[in-house]
């Protein structure tokens, strides 16, 4: 299978290249990305070490589509995983622009050069986030409304929306993806888990919006990228799957766990202002995935969190090449200074 990987210099991305080249010796992954502020040629390093032969890259963006259309015919493209996205709501609220041109526009431009394909598969990653906010109960399942509450993903939700439609107008093989959040190693230190795990090592103040009490969905990155993978190889071209970790926790809980297993004071812990529009709670009903295609996540939270905080403290040249000027002074806008 050769597939096109789009964003896998990024977070998820990076650890789904690394997960199905280690699986499966017949895949062949191309790599497109636009190494923007969150991608990050490094988080490949041992790939293009250990898989030179099955592996190459292309710096490049997902809204040119000409570029795409060659690439596909070039690496004989049979599977693509459109996992190139802006991706930080705090930074949608401040300026879509970006959104709008990746995560829409980017989007339409992959699927309209996927039409001259001839693709098994087109899997757009999407978010949980497309569904809106829950309340105290419930979950969300496939059948939801889309309901978005961010720029960024009001953006994916359109995004879903041009996949969706490409499936029905021209048949193209597209699958859509929505998972919770995720943590693990090579996370931007933008996004929650990294950004506390990276400022208690520092005995800086952790940052928490209103009173923490906002709920998310953890998935460890490798179950992610298990379910990609079952998804391209046993997937129904027109469906939807919810991708989820079983794993609901409040902020709060989240950052007093961090610091525990870093053996640093709760007083760490800042309520700072909230996030506008910031959606109280997200859980993933995943029954589809689970009895369709025998899916489950396999990383217990408190271990995925401990191997997690064990990679960035043995990681701290990555850190720090990755505090550039652009992300402090991102940082100080949002926080003050570090
Ligand atoms: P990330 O921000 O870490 O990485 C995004 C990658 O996309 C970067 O490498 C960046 O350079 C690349 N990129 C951005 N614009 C591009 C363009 N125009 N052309 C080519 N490449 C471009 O993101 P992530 O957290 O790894 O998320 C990956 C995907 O998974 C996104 O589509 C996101 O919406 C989705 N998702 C993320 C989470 C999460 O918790 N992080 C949860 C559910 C779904
Ligand atoms: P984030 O990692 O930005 O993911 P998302 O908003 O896409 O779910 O945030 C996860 C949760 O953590 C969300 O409820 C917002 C909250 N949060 C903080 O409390 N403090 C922070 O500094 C950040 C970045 C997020």
């Amino acid at each position: 299978m050769n597939i096109l990987v789009t964003g896998g210099a990024g977070f998820i991305g990076s650890n789904f290249v690394r997960f199905v080249l280690k699986r499966d010796q017949n895949v062949s992954v191309t790599n497109l990305d636009k190494l923007t502020y969150a991608g990050n040629l490094e988080n490949l390093f041992d790939v293009e070490e250990k898989f030179s032969e099955r592996y190459n890259f292309h710096h490049g963006d997902i809204c040119d589509k000409l570029l795409v259309k060659r690439l596909l015919k070039e690496n004989d493209i049979d599977c693509i995983v459109n996992f190139a996205a802006e991706t930080h709501v705090d930074r949608s609220i401040i300026d879509s622009d970006a959104f709008i041109r990746t995560n829409v526009i980017g989007t339409k431009a992959l699927l309209d050069a996927a039409l001259d394909a001839d693709l098994r598969l087109f899997i757009q990653i999407s978010t949980d986030e497309v569904y809106g906010s829950l309340g105290q109960d419930g979950k969300f399942c496939e059948e939801s409304g889309i309901d978005p509450n961010s720029p960024y993903s009001a953006s994916k939700a359109a995004a879903d929306h041009l996949s969706r439609a490409y499936f029905k107008t021209y048949k193209l093989p597209v699958i859509i993806t929505r998972c919770s959040n995720n943590y693990g190693p090579y996370q931007f230190p933008e996004k929650l888990i990294p950004l506390l795990i990276t400022n208690a090592i520092e005995n800086k103040p952790l940052p928490i919006y209103g009173a923490g009490k906002n709920i998310r969905d953890w998935i460890y990155a490798d179950d992610h990228s298990s379910a990609i993978e079952m998804i391209l190889n046993s997937g129904i071209p027109g469906e939807v799957y919810n991708i989820g970790g079983d794993c609901e926790l409040e902020n709060l809980t989240v950052a007093e766990m961090v610091l525990d297993l870093l053996a640093k004071p709760r007083s760490l812990i800042t309520f700072v202002k909230d996030r506008p529009g910031h959606d109280l709670r997200y859980a993933m009903d995943f029954t589809k995935l689970k009895t369709e295609l025998g899916w489950s996540p396999a990383m217990r939270f408190e271990t995925g969190l401990k191997q997690t905080i064990d990679w960035y403290l043995k990681n701290q040249d990555w850190v720090a090449r990755v505090f550039t000027k652009e992300y402090l002074d991102y940082y100080e806008q949002n926080y003050g200074s570090r």
